[in-house]
Parts: structure tokens; C-alpha cells; sequence
């Protein structure tokens, strides 16, 4: 059973600095150009699973939210998802070939968002992919949903179609936060519609927050945080804002004036950790929680929880497929992208094997130790040293002692403690997960002065 965290004031001033959030070790900042559709083949051959996990992106959105920092093109012409459709269509027969013998037990659809489909686009996407993948009868089939662009009976064809979990976009429920980030939408409807999914049986609702958007105060974020339980999803990310206004044009139209301090922004994350930890929910880690009854809180009280470009993860022994503008896939010890940019996204389906992969990284064997051992770390809040040195054939002292002299500051501030059998994360240290992770990473070095991580809490 995982600590609830503790907060230390002077060791949050200490160690609040920017960090990668570990979706993936080497982080995607690593990926280099150069990879190709033989990359993926050669990956596949490799791997030793054949279960699948399918993330399928849909980028558009109807509105712009001015926070956003998601790969999304904002459009109001329902055609061009038809066209993006057209080519996913040609993605999919040119890379399904290489999984017959692959079982799909988990389905996402993100974005964006993937609601922009229409239920006939919708459907056609679906059936695309029923008919080149195999799925296990009982799939996890998610998909992100913008509560405010639900058409009527969106929700009941969803569920037709066979998706069983939904993830609610809500972020805050202040109206002056809303107008601030330009996406108004009332607490009524979002509850009308969980009542809704719940009603149609859909599983491990989960809603998407933010802290630190303009306008928002410790006191108006602790009552939109009020009104989320009393809707009482099963799964809630707590995303920290990550304002990088150089990257995201978007961003530019939020004053700085308007944010909250770094001060509330912590006060905030503090109010929310005792309102959602008092409320029954289980703190997974870093921006996670989860009812103590929902299969992400049971993985990780069974050490069975995983992490990857989704987040946390009950289905860690899956290779992963990312079809789409941008997706990410990760096979074996291969992390492979797609083309990032809409218009060469479809040059590169088109013109070639229908594959738009063109970045990449092939982990090598001290990659792939180290992403062990960061995923056991920051799913697990422990590491089994044992299983380690067994599955790697290493001496851990040995080779980690760089790592080790980096725990030992966390050490003695009581973050972590480090026994002959484990290293164990304390109540104290679990807010700084990614700092104790961030040991362990050999590229870190190189990021950090590129300095486009998000702080860690
Ligand atoms: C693809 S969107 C979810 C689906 C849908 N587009 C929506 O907005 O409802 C993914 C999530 O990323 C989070 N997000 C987007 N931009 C962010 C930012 N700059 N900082 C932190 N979280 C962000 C939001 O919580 C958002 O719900
Ligand atoms: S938050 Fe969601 S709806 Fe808003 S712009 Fe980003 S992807 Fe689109």
C-alpha cells in the first residue's frame, strides 16, 4: 500500500525544480530523425509480446483553448477529418500486416479530440480498425472526450461501438477561468453526461483538471476540486499547467498577469492531494489518482502498474501502436514517431510504404536497464534490487554508484532510503518522484539545459 504523501514545505522549496514527467525513458526529446517503416519491422521481430495496445490520434478540435499544449488543428470543416480518415485508412492495411499475431487488448483514441467524428466517421475509424487488427473479445476500448463537443447520442454510439471507458476534458469549473482559457462549460452538463456513461456501463471514468491556469485562485480551484468529487469519477489527472507560451502560440493570448503565483500554484496542488486523498481516492503518483476500488489503484497495490505515453497503465506487457499525426509507438526496444505535421503526415502516407514514421530511438541494453528501473520506481515507489540485478546480470552498487552518490542529498533530506534488498520512496518523497528518477537518467544532463521540462509539482 503506497503512503499518501507528505508535504515539506522547505523541502518543496528545496526540490520543486523542472523535471521530465517519464512516459517513456529515454524521453521523447531523445528521439532522433533517421527511423523509418524497417525500424518498426525490425522492432516487431524483436519483441517478445504479442499483445497490443492501439493509440489512434485525432487531431482536430473545434475551439481553441488557449492553455493547450496538445498536437491538435483547430477547424470548424467537418470534411477535413474525412480526408485525415482517407489516410489513416492507408496507415492502418500498411502496418496491420506486420501484427496478424497480435491480440488488441487496449484501444485509446486521443487528440485533440477524437469527438470532432462524426458517428459516421466515427464508425468508419472503428471498423477500419476491426477489420485489420485482431481484438480480444474483452478490449479496453477509451477515448477522450470534449464535453462540450458531445453530439446528441454520441455517447450511446460510442458504447454500440464497443468503446467501455471515456476520459472527460473538464479542467476548471470557474466561470472566470473558463472565459480566461476560452472554454466556457458548465458543471450541469459535465455531470448530465457522466450520469450518462455511467448509465451505459462505461468503466474508470476519468476526468483531465489543471492547476495553475489564468485567474485561478487556491480558493476557486478548491471548489471546482469540490464540485469534481461530488461527480465522483473513478480515475482523475491533475495536470500542473504547463505554460511555455514560445512553444504554444496559443499561450500567448494568456497574461501573465493573470496566473497564479508559484505560491498558490502550490497551495493548490497541496488543497487538492488533502481534498481527493480525504475523499477515498489513492494518490498513483506524480498528477494521478484513483478510487482504491479502480484496477489502477489494484496494479499498483500489486506492484502490476506500468507507465507509458498514456500515463499510468494497467497494460505495461503490451507493445504499443500509435497510428496517426505525431503518435508515438513503442515495440520491444523501439520508440518510434510519426510525423508531426498534418501536411506531412499525408506526404508521407501517400508517397511511400503508407507508414509515416520519421523519428525514432532503438534503446540499448543500458537504456532498457535504466527504464526499468525509472518505471518500477515511479510506479511502484520502490525498487526490488534483486530482480533488477537478475533480470540485467548486473551488480547494482556497482554499476549505479553514480546514481547512488545523486540519491544521497534525497537521502539525507529523508526523500528516500536506500537498504542491501530495496530503494524505498518515502511519504516525505513521493512528491518528487521524477527528481529520484531524474538519478537515474543518463541523458538528463543534456535535457536540463535545454530546460523544456515542466516543474515537478
Ligand atoms: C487531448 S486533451 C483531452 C481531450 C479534449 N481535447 C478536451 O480538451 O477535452 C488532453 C488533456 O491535456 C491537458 N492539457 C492540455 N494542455 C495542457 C497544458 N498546457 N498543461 C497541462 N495540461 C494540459 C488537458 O487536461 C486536456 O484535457
Ligand atoms: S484542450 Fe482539448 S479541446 Fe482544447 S484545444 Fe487542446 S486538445 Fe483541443
Amino acid at each position: 500500500m503506497i503512503n499518501l504523501p507528505k508535504w515539506d514545505q522547505s523541502l518543496i522549496n528545496k526540490y520543486n525544480v523542472s523535471g521530465p514527467r517519464y512516459t517513456s525513458y529515454p524521453t521523447a526529446l531523445s528521439l532522433q530523425h533517421g527511423y523509418q517503416q524497417n525500424s518498426l519491422i525490425d522492432a516487431i521481430e524483436s519483441s517478445s509480446s504479442n499483445s497490443l495496445s492501439l493509440y489512434i490520434h485525432i487531431p482536430f478540435c473545434s475551439q481553441l483553448c488557449y492553455y493547450c499544449g496538445c498536437n491538435k488543428v483547430i477547424t470548424r470543416h467537418q470534411s477535413k477529418a474525412d480526408l485525415y480518415l482517407d489516410n489513416l485508412a492507408i496507415e492502418i492495411a500498411a502496418q496491420a500486416g506486420h501484427f496478424k499475431h497480435y491480440q488488441v487488448a487496449q484501444l485509446h483514441l486521443g487528440g485533440g479530440t477524437p469527438t470532432f467524428l462524426t458517428a459516421s466517421q466515427m464508425a468508419r475509424l472503428v471498423g477500419l480498425l476491426e477489420q485489420h487488427f485482431n481484438f480480444t473479445h474483452d478490449a479496453e476500448r477509451g477515448i477522450e472526450i470534449d464535453p462540450r463537443s458531445l453530439a446528441d447520442g454520441m455517447l450511446n454510439h460510442l458504447h454500440f461501438l464497443g468503446f467501455n471507458r471515456v476520459s472527460f476534458g473538464i479542467q476548471d469549473f470557474n466561470d472566470d477561468v473558463q472565459l480566461a482559457v476560452n472554454r466556457p462549460q458548465s458543471v450541469d452538463d459535465v455531470k448530465a453526461l457522466i450520469g450518462q456513461a455511467r448509465a451505459l456501463g462505461f468503466k474508470s471514468i476519468n476526468a483531465d483538471m489543471i492547476y495553475g491556469l489564468p485567474l485561478q485562485t487556491p480558493a476557486s480551484f478548491k471548489e471546482t476540486i469540490t464540485q469534481l468529487i461530488e461527480l465522483s469519477p473513478d480515475r482523475v489527472s491533475v495536470f500542473n499547467y504547463a505554460h511555455l507560451p514560445e512553444r504554444f502560440a496559443a499561450q500567448r493570448k494568456i497574461k501573465d498577469a493573470d496566473l497564479p503565483s508559484a505560491h498558490d500554484k502550490l497551495t493548490m496542488f497541496k488543497n487538492t492531494l488533502e481534498q481527493m486523498t480525504d475523499a477515498g481516492y489513492q494518490f498513483i503518483g506524480m498528477d494521478h489518482f484513483a478510487k482504491k476500488d479502480n484496477e489502477l489503484a489494484i496494479a499498483q497495490n500489486q506492484g502490476q502498474l506500468h507507465r507509458n505515453f498514456q500515463g499510468y497503465t494497467t497494460h505495461g506487457q503490451c507493445d504499443l501502436l500509435g497510428l496517426g499525426v505525431s503518435s508515438i509507438s513503442q515495440i520491444g526496444n523501439a520508440i518510434l514517431q510519426n510525423q508531426k505535421e498534418l501536411k506531412h503526415y499525408y506526404q508521407a502516407v501517400q508517397q511511400g510504404d503508407g507508414s509515416a514514421i520519421c523519428k525514432g530511438v532503438q534503446l540499448t541494453t543500458d537504456d532498457a536497464l535504466r527504464a526499468a528501473v525509472i518505471k518500477q520506481l515511479i510506479c511502484q515507489f520502490e525498487l526490488d534490487i534483486a530482480s533488477i540485478e537478475q533480470q540485467f546480470a548486473i551488480e547494482f552498487n556497482d554499476y549505479f554508484n553514480e546514481a547512488l552518490a545523486a540519491l544521497e542529498p534525497l537521502i539525507a533530506d529523508g526523500l528516500v532510503y536506500v537498504s542491501k534488498e530495496k530503494i524505498t520512496v518515502t511519504a516525505r518523497g513521493n512528491l518528487f518522484i521524477r527528481i529520484i528518477c531524474m538519478c537515474f537518467d543518463k541523458y538528463l544532463q543534456q535535457q536540463i539545459k535545454n530546460s523544456r521540462f515542466s516543474r515537478v509539482i
